[in-house]
């Protein structure tokens, strides 16, 4: 009994955070540090019912949605396809153009090989994005109406990469996640994507589906966006719906970053006058 209670209390935590999910679906900072949701215009669905916003990141568990063996069986997303129900004025659907540039963040839970503070072995596996053809959900992560847009990439890992490599930022994939040793279930990875160019404009679905290692089945979120042909509709629609027009810039081209510190202040309004 006490080698079972002790098994349990090691092994718990681990199973616990093994998962992710996407908490932002038009974020202003690529390659980030630290969380601010001021900076996210649009949100994956049942963003306010779930409290991905107002909560701390990273700490809404029961939103995360793993398909099982048979994705057949399962539904793709977390919570169907209910615009009307799943948006609202504090956690609106995002607005994309044509060939623009998005940053999706996501919790670490843990999953990420870092050699300054953890195990190399956390494996990332497969990182991609797809939109669907048509209006419905589709059954399941091999339907034929999942197009798949972008390979996002996986991150290195293990015993055969220098530490230099695992404790280097950016990374592709899952394990980019700067601050990860900070707080290695909580903190932010961002990952980006390219809105295709041949996309009809229009609202369509998109799905993130991250497979950690291929012994785990896959995770996946659903959002919705509005997609423009332009830039310039884009802003439009952000204009009168009280959202930013920027794009989102780079971590690393607003920041001096000395021996892992930043130089100068995070706002980048504030770094703008200083600067401009
Ligand atoms: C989808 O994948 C599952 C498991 O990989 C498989 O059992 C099923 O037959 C596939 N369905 C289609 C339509 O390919
Ligand atoms: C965007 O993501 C791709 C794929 O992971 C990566 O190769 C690229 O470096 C990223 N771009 C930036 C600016 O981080």
């Amino acid at each position: 009994m006490r080698l079972l209670v002790l098994f349990l209390a090691l092994a718990l935590p681990a199973l616990a955070a093994a998962h992710s999910w996407i908490v932002c679906t038009d974020y202003l900072e690529n390659n980030g540090w630290y969380w601010d949701d001021a900076k996210c215009r649009g949100w994956p669905r049942a963003a306010t019912k779930f409290n991905i916003r107002f909560g701390a990141f990273g700490t809404q568990n029961n939103y995360r949605w793993r398909l099982d063996n048979h994705p057949e069986e399962k539904a793709l997303c977390r919570t169907n396809r209910n615009d009307d129900k799943w948006y609202d004025a504090d956690t609106p659907i995002a607005a994309y153009y044509l060939g623009q540039k998005v940053v999706l963040p996501h919790p670490a839970n843990n999953h990420v090989s870092e050699s300054k503070c953890r195990s190399r072995g956390q494996i990332d596996w497969e990182n991609l994005m797809f939109v669907v053809d048509g209006d419905e959900d589709p059954c399941c992560i091999n339907s034929t109406k999942l197009i798949q847009i972008m390979d996002m990439g996986v991150s290195p890992y293990g015993w055969d990469h220098p530490d230099e490599v695992l404790s280097t930022y950016p990374k592709p994939g899952f394990q980019n996640v700067p601050r990860f040793c900070e707080d290695p279930e909580d903190a932010m990875g961002t990952y980006n994507f390219t809105v295709p160019m041949d996309m009809a404009p229009g609202r369509h679905i998109f799905v993130w589906k991250w497979i950690r290692d291929p012994a785990v089945s896959p995770f996946t979120t659903c959002w919705e966006a509005d997609v423009f042909a332009t830039k310039a509709e884009r802003d439009h629609h952000y204009l009168h719906t009280g959202r930013s027009t920027e794009d989102a810039w780079d971590f690393y081209q607003i920041h001096n970053i000395v021996d892992g510190m930043i130089m100068d202040p995070v706002d980048p309004s504030v770094n703008e006058i200083i600067t401009g």
